[in-house]
């Protein structure tokens, strides 16, 4: 253990604790009965509908638009283009921390030019009394174009490419000695290029904005994983304060980061409600959802990996090409994990990009760290082969002590447990290294493993908690549920920090009009949260002690913080059962129905205040320790030799992920990212003209997602071990599952078949 900053409670082992339980999420049963209500589910009186109508064309100008026929249609109420449309502020803040490439999707400004900039974009929209009535109308809108030449095709400009410059957020060319010549001179070498396709996001809600204006007021139900970033960015678009937009998402059906930024349909179903002067729903089909929601870019990756004779590296090359839009998206950072995996003596990470004219790239889990990882620990795979060693044994050998690419500690890493682990529950003792030498019946058996990675961050969270004379606990925090299971374990955090039964407490968010949390993504989100939650905890309990002080009749009178525990919904004495008093009791011979605790503000010096105590805490951070959550993944594979069809038959992963909040959410998230790196290692992949920019399959019957019949059984398991830096020790999990899951099933084919897929998706032709 090093150094402990967040200092955990006191407490007495007979405290009953809510966190470390499986509990059941708060939310499920309203989802699983279908009271739970989205965004395309709120009713308002005189609710129109609008559908998009997309560009044919890459790139060009529009010269003529005729929407005759689509406004004749029965019920359309308006067909908004760039020739109608109200003008919007531009989509580029001038904020300093230029945020807004992330918080709006792309730097297009909807219905507000001629311009055309992907096949897809947005041209016009058609507002209807019914939903047919408007995507009827909208398939008659007819768009002639001035064609302008488009660069599209990622394959042919890869060698166009040109370096990441870093920045806070990723950082350019890392390096460490002379990789290239270290390479040249091991005596066991592997130098190997790998290709992922371009993904698309397919959560089961579809984005769907529904919008209602109230003079310059603003309500918003949205399919975000940001309500702070979809106030703000409408704010900012509509010219109308931030404090009159009120976006609200009790529930999201599934985000993945391609809820996180704001995207074309919620800014023009605001639009099509400012102009027609009705409430607007606006539910995307999918096919509007792959031609204006980002998806995570393709990629060109070399991993070369130096050894000597006994396997240790002596060369670490990781280079990458990826792409962005011309009017938008960020590099991903492809090779981010590669600096902090082995302890290689030279390393050498770099990141190319290229700009297209297609529609932006987004977050899409573990982006860059997903796909980065997949060619990285496929070479490591490759790499025990050429020295002929297991490939666990291969990683022990590299496995660091410090951070590999600047001697940084990590805070703590147990990545080598978390194999020892895994190699046990799945049993890979009983695997023969020889390809091809493990069967059942006519099916090929493969083993593989792989390296998961994922750094934690915290962001700044406001927060408030009341506890009340009837004894129930409100914590208020405007952060989003997307199924993570987010209210449930800040329910249990709030239980534990002020000794009550996690039933009395309820949890509010997912609505602007809440004290502001970051957006659910990057992992951030559950430690974010938890740090301003413990800390209003420890405020409310300070009042509290404070209220009984001032009463003559309290046991608690002349106590002290540090000598009480939160417990039996009251303040006890350490080891002293009994000697203490109810929260209840304390409130009610003071008098007052409640008490409440805030953390960090919104609005003037306080925010300003918190953003500046959070960059200092990010900086220090960095610059001490180097932190993840890993995890080692175990897959088994089954493969018809005669078709060449793979069968994913098991598999086990084995996280660190710091301190377990809840085992039953946090194995929901762990497995969800392991099924979403079996559909981007086995079936997924979106197909793109190379000629025209158009996305070629996007729909659920052409762009293949895993299915049950696709998904073993997937086991978890856990080190539970604190993270002594990051609050109760928890790291965040949403991302980390995902990262090194193509790898291990790209080694475990490999290991059944000896043949090596190293361009994604490894779809049955690969294997013949
Ligand atoms: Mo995650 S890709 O930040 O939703």
């Amino acid at each position: 253990m090093t150094q402990t900053e967040v200092a955990s409670p006191p407490r007495s082992e007979a405290k009953e604790l809510s966190v470390g339980k499986p509990i059941d999420r708060v939310d499920g049963t309203a989802k699983t009965t279908g009271t739970a209500r989205f965004s395309a589910e709120y009713p308002y009186p005189d609710l129109a509908h609008a559908a998009l109508v997309h560009a044919t064309v890459a790139r060009g100008r529009i010269t003529a638009i005729d929407t005759a026929d689509a406004s004749a249609v029965e019920g359309v109420l308006a067909v908004l283009t760039h020739e109608n449309a109200p003008a919007l502020k531009p989509a580029l803040s001038p904020s300093p921390l230029n945020l807004s490439s992330m918080v709006s999707g792309t730097s297009l400004d909807y219905l507000n030019t001629d311009e055309v900039h992907w096949n897809g974009q947005p041209v016009a929209v058609v507002v209807a009394e019914t939903l047919d009535a408007a995507r009827h109308a909208a398939l008659l809108v007819r768009v002639t174009y001035d064609q302008l030449p488009a660069t599209v095709d990622f394959a042919a400009e890869e060698k166009n490419a040109t370096p990441v410059k870093g920045d806070l957020i990723s950082p350019g060319e890392e390096k460490k000695g002379d990789a290239e010549a270290a390479l040249a001179a091991a005596p066991v070498s592997v130098d190997l290029r790998f290709t992922t396709p371009p993904y698309h996001h397919n959560a089961i809600e579809p984005h769907a904005t529904t919008a209602a204006w109230d003079g310059d007021r603003l309500t918003v139900h949205d399919a975000t994983q940001s309500i702070d970033w979809v106030r703000k960015h409408l704010a900012l678009r509509f010219g109308v304060p931030v404090a009159g937009v009120r976006v609200i998402a009790p529930y999201v059906g599934g985000g993945f980061g391609g809820k996180g930024s704001v995207w074309a349909g919620t800014i023009l179903a605001a639009m099509a409600a400012r102009v027609t002067g009705r409430p607007v729903r606006m539910v995307l089909t999918r096919e509007s959802i792959y031609h204006t929601v980002g998806g995570r870019t393709p990629s060109a990756q070399r991993v070369a990996l130096g050894a000597d004779a006994d396997g240790r590296m002596t060369a670490l090359i990781h280079t990458s090409v990826s792409r962005i839009g011309r009017i938008g998206g960020r590099p991903e950072p492809v090779t981010a994990a590669s600096g902090h995996l082995y302890d290689a003596a030279t390393i050498l990470l770099q990141q190319n990009i290229v700009e297209l004219d297609l529609l932006p790239n987004t977050f899409m889990r573990a982006p860059g760290e997903s796909i980065g990882t997949f060619a990285l620990e496929a070479a490591v795979d490759e790499l025990a082969g050429e020295l002929g060693l297991d490939p666990i044994e291969l990683r022990m050998r590299n496995e660091p002590a410090k951070n590999p690419l600047d001697g940084k500690d990590f805070s703590n890493r147990m990545l080598r447990e978390a194999y020892a682990l895994g190699a046990e529950k799945f049993g890979w003792s009983r695997r023969t290294p020889q390809p091809g030498s493990m069967r059942d019946g006519r099916w090929l058996v493969g083993m593989g493993v792989a390296s998961a990675y994922h750094p934690p961050v915290q962001l700044n969270a406001n927060i408030t908690v009341r506890l009340s004379v009837d004894g129930t606990v409100v914590v208020r925090c405007g952060f989003q549920e997307m199924g993570m299971g987010g209210a449930t374990v800040q329910g249990q955090i709030a239980a534990d920090a002020l000794g009550v039964p996690l039933a009395s407490v309820k949890v509010e968010y997912g609505d602007s009009e809440l004290p502001i949390a970051p957006m659910a993504g990057g992992a951030t989100q559950t430690a974010s949260v938890a740090t301003a939650l413990l800390a209003a905890c420890d405020k409310l309990k300070r009042s509290m002690l404070a209220l009984a002080r001032r009463s003559g009749e309290s046991p608690l009178r002349g106590q002290r913080l540090d000598r009480l525990e939160a417990r039996d919904g009251g303040l006890y004495q350490i080891g002293k059962p009994g000697v203490g008093e109810k929260y209840t009791d304390i409130l009610g011979r003071a008098g007052r129905p409640s008490v409440d605790a805030a953390v960090g503000s919104d609005t003037g010096l306080g925010a300003v205040a918190g953003q500046v105590r959070f960059m200092t805490k990010f900086l220090r951070d960095r610059r001490r320790w180097v932190k993840a959550a890993t995890g080692a993944h175990f897959c088994e594979v089954r493969v018809d030799p005669d078709t060449g069809e793979v069968r994913v038959s098991r598999w086990v992963g084995s996280f660190d992920v710091g301190t377990v909040i809840n085992p039953k959410t946090a194995s929901s998230q762990l497995r969800g990212g392991i099924v979403m790196g079996i559909g981007m290692a086995m079936s997924e992949q979106t197909l793109i003209d190379p000629r025209t920019g158009r996305i070629m399959n996007p729909s659920l019957s052409e762009y293949h997602v895993p299915v049950h019949a696709d998904v073993p059984p997937i086991e978890i398991h856990y080190l539970n071990e604190p993270d002594p830096t990051m609050p109760l020790g928890l790291r965040g999990l949403g991302e980390v599952g995902i990262t090194g899951v193509a790898a291990a099933l790209a080694n475990a084919v490999h290991h059944a078949t000896g043949r090596r897929v190293r361009d994604l998706p490894i779809t049955l032709d690969k294997l013949l």
